[in-house]
């Protein structure tokens, strides 16, 4: 089977990591890739939204299967346009990605399904916004409808704030587009838990659970950033929790999209909050979560291109998913700077540290090859994964690796997985 891959990061990493376990792979290419990628897969100069390019390459390849992995080009139909040409895809069409395209959409799909969420209204007018905010409690939560890179969400403390906020968000356009219209949402607490799974259109298959870090310094201070760390399982997610998420929350939000005509084939991404009052969602996405994709793949044991072909083929209830009895831990290795503004080209050293050893990982987010040399090549530069018996074993081993490779203005979080101490 020969497959396509399209993205860069350390999702994209972690995804080609797992098809090269398939025995059933002859060929793996990936558009465009990055440094780490390129040593198990051949990479293709096209960018992930250069849809005609990808389309051609795949037709003239001929590709058997394209994998989507990022959410711009899943939410602007890259699925449909590879479909249209006959080639098959892996992914949400675009109909069916809007559930993290458009936070009004997901917000008002929960509503109507009874799918438990944080209260909101959505607005479409910066006055009226204002106007709801005279009245609420704070701390309140705005968000951009759109995309916005994970950073369209502004927790504000103080009505002021909110004021600011809405005009940072419909006013001047901080995040484009996607501010068009706005989400103003109920503050929840309790932790975080991210539960990907695989879904057929019908049929919904929970993957282990995981926990991100998204703030970028050490005791959840700092900016929001795609993620700085993650592990798998969250000790937090019970049987009792995941028992209440499969009755009201999974297959309800797969039975809700069938119902609405826009059946979900892909990955189904959930953010959940576990509130004092139960589980509720905090945010639907619609792709593999990156950092969450390297800490769960590396401890599944299905092959995942079998998995693949039943999304697509609506056989997934024939597939029961099977994850090792152990634990992960993944640690970014970040551009100092990051998110705002970092330094990249410093070359980074030590990688050969981590070849043929089993348990560890060192998936590449922001790299590429230089002159020869692997260079930084972005704000999140790589993902360092270790596998252990338990929790504790593996932040470790992770965090142990973290010290096997160097390069200039190296940052890190010294703190990932330190929520495990609690239980
Ligand atoms: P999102 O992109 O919707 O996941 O939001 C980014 C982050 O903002 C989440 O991981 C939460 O930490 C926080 N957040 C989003 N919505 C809420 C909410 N309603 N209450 C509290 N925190 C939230
Ligand atoms: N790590 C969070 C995300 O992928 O959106």
């Amino acid at each position: 089977m020969k497959v396509l891959v399209v993205g860069s990061g350390g999702r994209e990493h972690a995804i080609c990591t797992a098809i090269c376990k398939s025995q059933r792979l002859t060929k793996l290419y990936c558009a465009p890739g990055n440094a780490g990628i390129a040593q198990l897969a051949e990479c293709v100069p096209i960018k992930v939204m250069e849809f005609d390019k990808i389309a051609e390459f795949a037709v003239s390849e001929a590709i058997d299967l394209v994998v989507v992995a990022p959410d711009d080009p899943l939410a602007a139909g890259l699925v449909d346009v590879l479909n249209e040409k006959g080639i098959r895809a892996f992914g949400p069409k675009k109909n069916a990605a809007i559930l993290e395209g458009s936070k009004a959409f997901s917000k008002d799909l929960m509503k109507k399904y009874g799918i438990p969420t944080a209260a909101y209204e959505n607005f479409d007018d910066a006055d009226a916004a204002l106007k709801y905010l005279e009245n609420c409690s704070y701390p309140i939560v705005l968000k951009a409808d759109g995309l916005a890179l994970g950073k369209g969400v502004l927790i504000c403390n103080t009505h002021d704030e909110a004021v600011e906020g809405v005009k940072e968000i419909m006013q001047d356009k901080k995040f484009g587009d996607s501010g068009n219209r706005m989400v103003v949402e109920e503050f929840m607490t309790g932790r975080e838990v991210s539960v990907l799974s695989f879904c057929d259109g019908t049929t919904i298959r929970i993957m282990t659970s995981a926990q991100d870090h998204k703030r970028a310094k050490d005791g959840d201070q700092g900016l929001n950033t795609g993620g700085m760390g993650t592990f798998s399982p969250s000790p937090f997610y019970t049987k009792e929790i995941d028992e209440i998420c499969k009755k009201e929350i999974y297959q309800k939000t797969v039975d809700a999209m069938a119902a609405e005509n826009r059946p979900f084939k892909g990955v189904i991404f959930f953010g959940l909050m576990l509130t004092k009052d139960g589980p509720k969602v905090l945010e639907y996405n619609a792709r593999f979560g990156d950092p969450e994709a390297q800490v769960v793949l590396p401890r599944m044991k299905n092959d995942i291109l079998g998995i693949f072909d039943a999304c697509i083929d609506g056989t997934l209830d024939q597939i029961e998913l099977q994850f090792e009895n152990n634990a992960a831990v993944c640690v970014v290795l970040a551009s100092d700077g990051y998110p705002v503004s970092y330094e990249k080209g410093f070359e980074i050293k030590g990688l050969e540290a981590f070849d043929g050893k089993d348990d560890y990982f060192c998936f590449h987010a922001g790299s590429k090859l230089e002159d020869g040399k692997i260079v930084t090549n972005g704000g999140r530069v790589l993902g360092i994964t270790a596998k252990g018996a338990d929790l504790k074993e593996a932040r470790k081993k992770a965090y142990e690796a973290t010290e096997w490779v160097t390069f200039d203005n190296k940052y890190m979080r010294h703190d990932i997985g330190k929520a495990i101490d609690e239980v």
